[in-house]
């Protein structure tokens, strides 16, 4: 039998953030570091979401559970989380990068910038640079980043990042996402020639019944692709399942910084965890140091 949340060490002295944390993998990603003695500070958008998610948790007998307001579509938001957790805990062990929104129409942040490059990836980096400092001499500190398959056919428009010209839902999702994992990969290896005892990680769910993809046809969706996600619902493992390689990223002694982890079968769409194929472009330095510069620049154009 593969790796489970049964093998997730005990996490008891440990201090998680753990972005989208209301629903879907975010909650589920909450539930089990708490099961295992973490305190997890739940960063959501919306607070009556994020405070009713707790609840529930707190309903199943879980306990060091905080609540931290936080949208990744609003950089002056995410200064502001960052501030509200070192003034309060002042240090950090685990950062899980998972919040995330796939495919609406095209809209901009509150900065300007295309909505699932600004959320997905623009939203995490800031978030990530705001708390690495709290994290830099924590025993074993780690950031996992949560990236998608989409990676695999994404692109990274260089020259219009904004897609301000002919949009594609899932062309600036599978942008965002291949970002993510040239993000988690680029840090990994900056902080490497630093020194710094913190890791970097990738890892992706392949496809789990949360609710991404029902936002995504509700937001743009048309009955073409709805009929796609029918025929494609065999193929989708639960929450539970699909939350494994991110915790695994998150919490076993085994993983190694730089690594990328998703489901083991069927493609990597469904299974237990294992270190999995990255996308060629997040593979390749220049690249990589090439989407760093330009995110910087857009994130401290406004800090
Ligand atoms: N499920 C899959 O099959 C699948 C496949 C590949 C990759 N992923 C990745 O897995 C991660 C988690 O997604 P999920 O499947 O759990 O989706 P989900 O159920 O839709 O949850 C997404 C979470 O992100 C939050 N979020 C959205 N916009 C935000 C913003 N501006 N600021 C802060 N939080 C925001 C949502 O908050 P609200 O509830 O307030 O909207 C929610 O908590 C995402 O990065 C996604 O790309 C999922």
């Amino acid at each position: 039998m593969g790796w489970t949340i049964n093998d997730i060490p005990c996490q008891e002295g440990r201090l998680a953030l753990v972005t989208g944390a209301n629903i879907g993998l975010g909650l589920e990603t909450t539930r089990s570091l708490a099961q295992k003695g973490a305190t997890v500070i739940m960063a959501c958008r919306n607070r009556k979401k994020g405070e009713a998610a707790r609840r529930q948790l707190l309903t199943e007998g879980l306990s060091g559970l905080d609540l931290l307001e936080l949208d990744l579509a609003d950089l002056d938001s995410v200064g502001r989380a960052a501030a509200s957790l070192n003034e309060q805990y002042g240090h950090l062990n685990l950062l899980v990068n998972n919040a995330g929104i796939m495919a609406p129409p095209r809209q901009l942040s509150a900065q300007g910038y295309e909505l699932q490059f600004a959320v997905n990836h623009l939203g995490h980096m800031a978030l990530t640079q705001r708390l690495l400092p709290l994290m830099a001499s924590q025993a074993d500190a780690r950031v996992v980043t949560v990236t998608s398959g989409a990676q695999y056919f994404g692109r990274i428009r260089w020259d219009d990042l904004n897609w301000t010209k002919r949009y594609d839902r899932y062309g600036a999702y599978g942008q965002s996402k291949l970002a993510n994992v040239m993000f988690a990969l680029e840090l990994q290896s900056r902080l490497q020639s630093k020194n710094s005892s913190v890791q970097s990680f990738a890892a992706h769910p392949g496809i789990a019944r949360t609710n991404l993809q029902p936002a995504a046809l509700a937001s743009g969706g048309n009955h073409w692709e709805a009929l796609v996600y029918r025929l494609m619902d065999p193929l989708f493992q639960s929450s539970s399942m699909g939350v494994l390689p991110q915790l695994y990223a998150a919490t076993a002694p085994n993983a190694q910084g730089g690594e990328h982890y998703g489901p083991a079968q069927l493609g990597g769409l469904r299974g237990s965890p294992t270190q999995c194929r990255i996308a060629p472009a997040a593979l390749d330095p220049q690249q990589r140091q090439r989407l760093w510069i330009l995110s910087e620049k857009l994130i401290n154009t406004h800090t």
